[in-house]
């Protein structure tokens, strides 16, 4: 019996490469947000009602953006099947996004719990942020678990979950623009619902890219 390895034609490796644009293109408003927000910190800025809690700590501020550019941009390139199979890459990005992942969701937390909130952001939405980055990073762990014991499955299944997490950010400048102009910038109860949808709409999407992935395997194995 020959065993015939399906090599992806040009077209299925072009659409790989629409995967991690349509995941930049996705965050690029809390990028682009968070570049003038390091940008302002690193100049003597006036402080204003909006941005006196970053002023006074803006630690966890620069490393949370920094973090999360760099989670969101790198992490987008690991869903390329092409750059996965070279592995080198693959390898190397996931020791940066790692680490990475791990700074945007601690330093989230750290905002959440210990520093001052914005105007709109009440306890709710505090809490639902605690619950989410934990989750974030509870799943970049069973990741690294997954891959130390070669189980290639669950770190993909894994680490998809905790990149959906993150990237909600983006899901969350989409959803907040309905949200403002139903309830108003400041309404805090439909802000913190309409946070938490965004991540629930993501790990749900994850969970459909996840079960596609298996059955693609399936069908896979069978032919
Ligand atoms: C589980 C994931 C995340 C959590 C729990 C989280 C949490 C937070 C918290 C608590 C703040 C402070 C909010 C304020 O005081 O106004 C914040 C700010 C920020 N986050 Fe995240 N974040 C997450 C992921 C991300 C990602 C992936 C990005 C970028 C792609 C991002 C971009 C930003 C930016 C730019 C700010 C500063 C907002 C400003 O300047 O007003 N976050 N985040």
């Amino acid at each position: 019996m020959t065993t015939t390895i399906a090599r992806p034609t040009r077209q299925a490796s072009r659409a790989g490469w629409l995967v991690p644009v349509g995941l930049i293109l996705l965050t690029l408003i809390p990028i682009v947000a968070g570049a003038a927000r390091v940008t302002e910190l690193s100049g003597a800025p006036a402080i204003t009602a909006d941005n006196a809690r970053f002023v006074t700590s803006p630690i966890p501020v620069i490393v949370h953006i920094v973090g999360a550019t760099l989670f969101s941009i790198l992490g987008a390139f690991q869903f390329v099947p092409g750059l996965r199979r070279g592995n080198r890459w693959h390898r190397l990005a996931g020791r940066v996004l790692v680490p990475a992942g791990a700074a945007v969701a601690l330093s989230g937390i750290w905002m959440a719990v210990i520093s001052e909130h914005a105007p709109a952001d009440g306890v709710a939405l505090s809490a639902l942020r605690v619950i989410f980055a934990s989750l974030m990073l509870a799943f970049i762990a069973l990741g690294v678990r997954s891959i130390i014991r070669r189980d290639f499955i669950s770190h993909g299944a894994w680490m998809t979950r905790a990149y959906a997490l993150a990237v909600a950010a983006g899901t969350q400048a989409i959803v907040l623009i309905p949200q403002t102009v139903i309830f108003g910038k400041y309404e805090e109860t439909s802000r913190a619902v309409f946070m938490g949808a965004a991540w629930v709409i993501n790990l749900a999407i994850a969970e459909l890219v996840i079960r596609r992935r298996s059955t693609r395997r399936t069908v896979r194995s069978a032919s």
